[in-house]
């Protein structure tokens, strides 16, 4: 299995922009979280959280290849198959067709994707623009915002409550504390 070194060595290699960085810090913290919660193998849901944005800058105007870049990479390092291979498959399956969101560890990082992005950008209108400052208050507030984050989708977030069984004040709070806990890699 990949483990997160590997994970860590490609990430490095391939994404130089931090911020870029720093989102798939947070959604692998997150990822690793929600294993935890749900009773998955951590490591493997924070691998893929770690890789799942891992070739954006190699593909950003190209978007049908988005994923595909990094499936090749793991292919080169002698992994072609298996639960992380199958997630990053659904992961940009409107533009790959490449496989269908179908196990909750390619609906966690459907909806924990858009999450973290949204945590952020509470944390950023914050005085101090620092996490732990952060309440799930502010954040639910801000969520009723509908100009606040226009950019986030909130329906995808909340296919939490269907597709992994937990209530969204919840998920927001395993995010939440995943990302303060590790808030220095995440620059916040
Ligand atoms: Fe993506
Ligand atoms: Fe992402």
């Amino acid at each position: 299995m990949l483990t997160k070194d590997q994970a860590l060595e490609l990430l490095h290699k391939h994404t130089l922009n931090q911020n870029l960085r720093r989102h798939m810090f947070a959604v692998g913290v997150t990822m690793k979280a929600l294993a935890q919660k749900l009773g998955y193998d951590p490591q493997e849901w924070e691998v893929l959280g770690l890789l799942h944005d891992a070739d954006w800058e190699e593909t950003k105007d190209k978007p049908n290849e988005h994923t595909k870049h990094t499936l090749n990479w793991l292919k080169e390092i002698g992994i072609s198959e298996g639960p992380i291979v199958h997630a990053l498959m659904s992961h940009n399956r409107k533009f790959t067709y490449l496989a269908e969101l179908e196990g909750k560890m390619e609906w966690a990082l459907e909806t924990c994707d858009e999450l973290t992005g949204f945590i952020v950008a509470v944390t950023l209108v914050m005085p101090d623009k620092k996490i732990a400052s952060v309440k799930i208050e502010s954040i639910l507030k801000k969520w009723k915002t509908k100009e606040f984050a226009k950019a986030v989708d909130r329906t995808q977030i909340a296919q939490c409550e269907e597709k992994l069984k937990i209530p969204l004040h919840e998920f927001i709070q395993i995010s939440l504390s995943a990302m303060q806990n590790h808030h220095e890699e995440l620059g916040l």
